[in-house]
């Protein structure tokens, strides 16, 4: 009410200088909201963007003027770049109860472009001899969403963040031939123009149907009930199809956070022993699919406080060996990723309270303690560290499981192979700091009640979606400072 009357004053005031031309605007400009339940601005995109639902409360203007998606439903299609041809799947839904619809197959909608002169084959660390990508989607959110609202100090800091390469999540179907689609032409372009060290792709393979098992914050756009499993494989397969067409840009895949990991620790939850089946065949069909020469796949791990308990740790190292001899040992699965969007130091003198009793306090005695078991197992795995978030130790969490926008953040070690030990080849940024873990909404089909405990920043919008407070924190906690 009060921000009402000031704005009208101060139009009032505008309108006695000079006459005023009322503008609206007719289309949304890119990065900018385009529809989501109340949104009452422009749902249409100008010249060169795509209006593109990401859940019931948030459409988004995404570059990309070829793609004929629309809020309600997408499509995909074959390329000629493949010899596969990908069977079709939509969705819907996301933000909410998920809900799933399939469609039958469409006409072609997006040609992924061909264009590899060559391969960006690679032995060894998948890192070496490259840097990564500070993809403009993250960019975007800091330069729209944050910095618009910072203190000037602060912007500049901020402005720096967006400059670090991170991990894209493709965690709904659309990202496929949109963000994944764009960034790769981004990559692309910039190495042609003379990139050196050439730039790498760092995506997050993240969509498996009934996503999240054993909480809600996360739950995804499929369900195995309702042909997840199908959508899935087309997902897979789509991805397939862009890196064969990208064969010139080392790429480097996270594969399904907290899922394997569910299956070690939780399978009492009725949702995840349901699941466990589902899960392990769409995982050993993804790394099979994206077994390519030029790209890099960590599967998730969870992290010290997770899977590095005593009691854990075997279980673990006995189902990710399982899972890597299951998919034939595929030359391109480099190993595990620890700590995706934890908050877990790499090292520690001592340990924090809320670590006790785990030997394990921190990640990097989490991997010397794993490797040798994973190696028996038959598993010869490195590693990687998502240190984006850990850069304030010790954190304000209360309990170490508490996962959910936690108080007491800071951003962490930038990306580096410089990690001074062989088990790990590289320290990443794969969680992109400012997006929500979750909402705190207790109303909302996706609350999870860790997003509501007292070590948990509030409020807090859905999960992937900009928490402004929250990259706020980690801007003030950062360490090393920006
Ligand atoms: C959460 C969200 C997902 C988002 C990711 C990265 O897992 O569910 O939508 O992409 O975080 O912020």
């Amino acid at each position: 009410m009060a921000k009402g009357l000031f704005l009208a004053a101060a139009l009032a005031a505008t309108a006695l200088a000079a006459p005023v031309v009322e503008e609206r605007q007719s289309c949304a400009s890119q990065w900018a909201q385009c529809g989501g339940n109340g949104f009452s601005g422009p749902t249409s995109c100008c010249a060169g963007s795509t209006c593109v639902k990401q859940n019931d409360w948030y459409s988004q203007c995404l570059p990309g003027s070829q793609v004929t998606t629309t809020a309600a439903q997408q499509t995909t299609t074959t390329s000629k770049t493949s010899s596969r041809a990908s069977s079709t799947s939509a969705a819907s839904g996301g933000g909410s109860a998920p809900t799933t619809t399939t469609t039958s197959a469409p006409s072609p909608v997006v040609t992924i472009p061909g264009g590899a002169s060559v391969t960006a084959s690679y032995t060894g660390n998948p890192f070496s001899g490259v840097v990564g990508w500070a993809n403009s989607y993250y960019s975007s959110e800091i330069h729209n969403l944050a910095i618009p609202s910072l203190a000037p100090s602060l912007a500049a800091k901020a402005s720096a963040v967006a400059k670090v390469p991170s991990f894209q999540w493709l965690d709904r179907n659309v990202t496929v031939d949109t963000l994944f689609a764009n960034t790769l032409a981004d990559i692309r372009a910039a190495n042609k123009a003379g990139a050196n060290p050439p730039k790498a792709a760092h995506f997050v393979v993240y969509d498996l149907p009934d996503r999240d098992c054993a909480a809600a914050a996360s739950n995804g756009e499929w369900s195995i009930a309702n042909g997840g499993a199908a959508n899935y494989k087309a997902y897979i397969d789509r991805i397939r199809q862009y890196l064969i067409a990208y064969s010139d840009i080392r790429t480097i895949l996270v594969i399904e956070p907290d899922s394997l990991a569910n299956m070690v620790t939780n399978m009492g939850v009725a949702k995840c022993s349901a699941a466990a089946a589902t899960y392990k065949e769409l995982t050993v069909y993804a790394l099979k699919q994206l077994n390519l020469p030029h790209v890099a796949m960590y599967l998730d791990a969870g992290h010290a406080g997770w899977l590095g308990w005593p009691a854990n740790i075997q279980p673990a190292a006995d189902l990710f060996a399982g899972i890597y001899k299951d998919a034939g040992k595929p030359a391109s699965v480099r190993g595990l990723v620890t700590n995706v969007s934890n908050y877990n130091a790499w090292s520690l003198a001592s340990a924090p309270s809320y670590t006790s009793p785990n030997p394990n306090y921190d990640e990097k005695k989490y991997i010397e303690a794993f490797q040798p078991l994973l190696a028996a197992a038959g598993f010869p795995a490195h590693f990687i560290t998502d240190t984006g978030r850990s850069g304030k130790q010790p954190t304000g969490q209360i309990e170490w499981g508490h996962w959910c926008n936690a108080i007491g953040t800071g951003f962490g070690t930038r990306p580096t192979t410089n990690t001074g030990s062989e088990l790990a080849d590289a320290f990443v940024w794969v969680k992109p700091g400012g997006e929500c873990d979750g909402t705190s909404d207790t109303s909302a089909a996706r609350y999870d009640h860790n997003c509501g405990l007292p070590d948990a920043l509030k409020p807090a919008p859905e999960a992937g979606q900009w928490f402004q407070a929250y990259f706020e924190q980690l801007l003030v906690n950062a360490n090393p400072s920006f």
